[in-house]
């Protein structure tokens, strides 16, 4: 019902030099048995593009701006990443939360400039570890999943990471009792919000620290429909691995 997804957020990582992983996995994985996803910095968009053209990998920006166009010096638009040859866009990341003081309000407001433009947004949600410490955990993703997601959510333009942010860059997973218990929290919601058909149907990916050794544990999990990866999706072996433990 749910064809799992292995997404690659690369951040800010990645010169010409280092479309040869992606030359690599497009070798290795034409016929992956699972949806894959690179997230490219926004140099390498377009290139990115054009190396897996004839390939079912889809290429995706990691941020966009909620305006149409303007003046927004060094910012990009969601029609921009669109020209550029991407189908997807990552939203509300912690580190564009933490780092550039994103609200879930403007989240949404990227989302909706996403969707008008064609793209599929990838909504990210996350706790961090003083809020997890308080029991906090779900009250703070039901409120981010309740500001972030626009109404217009569907099946297609809608996937949503969740990403403790503890749990990023650290090698620290969480367990896959808490790992199931926020990714049932968020199926009820969007349920809830979006009638089941939507809510049944939208994919929702765990992210944070994900490597080949505990990608089929974590994907053994109810509702985790698949993982995005950051430093593990640099090189195309190791993202390969986790494809594999997706695709088994
Ligand atoms: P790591 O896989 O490096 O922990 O990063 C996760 C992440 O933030 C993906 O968006």
């Amino acid at each position: 019902m749910r064809r799992k997804m292995a997404a690659g957020n690369w951040k800010m990582n990645g010169t010409g030099d280092t479309l040869a992983e992606l030359t690599t996995l497009a070798n290795d994985h034409a016929q992956a048995g699972c949806d894959v996803l690179i997230c490219p910095p926004a140099t390498l968009i377009s290139r990115a593009a054009e190396r897996v053209g004839h390939t079912t990998i889809a290429i995706g920006g990691q941020d966009c701006h909620a305006a149409e166009k303007g003046a927004h010096t060094g910012d990009i638009s969601a029609a921009m990443l669109r020209d550029a040859g991407a189908s997807h866009v990552i939203l509300g990341h912690s580190e564009r939360r933490e780092n550039h003081g994103e609200s879930s309000e403007m989240v949404r407001a990227k989302a909706r400039a996403a969707w008008d433009a064609g793209l599929t947004a990838v909504i990210c949600l996350g706790e961090s570890l003083a809020e997890r410490e308080a029991a906090n955990t779900l009250d703070i993703i039901g409120g981010q999943l309740a500001g972030s997601i626009p109404d217009a959510a569907t099946a297609e333009n809608l996937i949503v990471a969740y990403e403790p942010i503890w749990a990023i860059g650290t090698g620290r997973v969480p367990t896959l009792d808490q790992i199931g218990e926020v990714h049932d929290f968020i199926r009820a919601r969007l349920e809830r919000r979006f009638g089941a058909g939507v809510g049944k149907t939208t994919r929702i990916l765990y992210g944070g620290s994900v490597k080949p050794d505990n990608a089929r544990d974590i994907f053994s999990v109810a509702n985790v429909d698949g993982a995005l990866v950051g430093g593990a999706s640099l090189k195309a072996a190791d993202f390969g691995a986790i494809i594999a433990a997706l695709s088994a």
